[in-house]
């Protein structure tokens, strides 16, 4: 084992565009002897790291069989004891669905110093840009993060039902599911709903219907992994709102191009 202390960062990269990393993320980056990195990760992101950095791939692949949490942890921590800068880089924000409290405990057991650099997380990303503001004066004053898929069992449908925005991940595969059972709690069929694939990527999409059709419409146009639900009467916003839905992130870095000309 080195006699150099290693040190690990874990760094949310953001919902996909790289814009919008921060700068305290890229210089962790730009430090790095390890990256340790999952599937929604863009590519410019990796690429700020240095030449020789050791690039470990650890990600989920699409539902599919993925690397188990317990060799990541343990894989970070070897990285470390070695007297490594580790950057454990995760999508969005690591505490934020992303099992990175998991990760920090694992750390303290072992003695690793770290710090966690927060990221912008999909449910705040994704939905701001398909134009769809989480909350609203008059509209919505509050907003629930949930997932769709527990470990322990189904989620607590009656108390999400309740929710003024509602903003579920991981409804992969069970999105008929997932409505059938809002409804059957209460939640209002006719509730506007959008489904977004891949957030601020560029090839982002978003499906608008209601409660009752959201499903069948994601299945219609295919919506795939990675995507969420946002539900409640803020969807409708978007309508208002055209300018923000069909502006493609990287458009911003390309000023001489004029808007709405494709
Ligand atoms: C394991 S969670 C990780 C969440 C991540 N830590 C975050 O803060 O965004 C993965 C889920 O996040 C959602 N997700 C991640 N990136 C997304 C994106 N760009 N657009 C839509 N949903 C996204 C999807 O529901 C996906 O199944």
């Amino acid at each position: 084992m080195s006699a150099r202390r290693g040190f690990v960062y874990l760094v949310g990269a953001g919902p996909g565009d790289p814009e919008l990393l921060t700068i305290k993320a890229a210089r962790a980056l730009a430090q790095a002897d390890t990256v340790i990195h999952d599937r929604l990760v863009h590519p410019r992101v990796l690429s700020l790291v240095r030449p020789g950095t050791r690039l470990i791939f650890a990600g989920k692949e699409g539902g599919g069989p993925s690397v188990a949490q317990d060799e990541t942890t343990s894989e970070v921590i070897a990285q470390a004891q070695l007297g490594r800068v580790v950057v454990r880089l995760k999508g969005g924000d690591p505490f934020v669905f992303g099992r990175g409290g998991e990760e920090a405990l694992a750390l303290e057991a072992a003695g690793i110093p770290y710090q966690v650099v927060p990221g912008v997380s999909s449910v705040i990303g994704a939905p701001a840009s398909a134009g769809i503001p989480l909350t609203h004066r008059g509209v919505s004053s509050s907003v629930t993060f949930a997932t769709a898929s527990r470990a322990e069992g189904e989620p607590d449908w009656a108390h999400l039902a309740g929710a003024e925005t509602l903003l579920l991940l991981m409804t992969g595969g069970r999105l008929e599911h997932v409505a059938d059972a809002l409804m059957a709690a209460g939640r209002d069929a006719a509730d506007p709903a959008a489904m977004i694939e891949a957030g601020t990527w560029r090839h982002q999409r978003v499906v608008v219907g209601t409660l009752a059709t959201i499903a069948s419409l994601a299945q219609a146009a295919e919506i795939g992994s990675p995507s969420l639900l946002v539900l409640g009467q803020v969807v409708t916003l978007r309508a208002q709102l055209p300018s923000l839905s069909q502006l493609a992130s990287d458009e911003w870095l390309q000023p001489t191009r004029a808007r709405g000309k494709s």
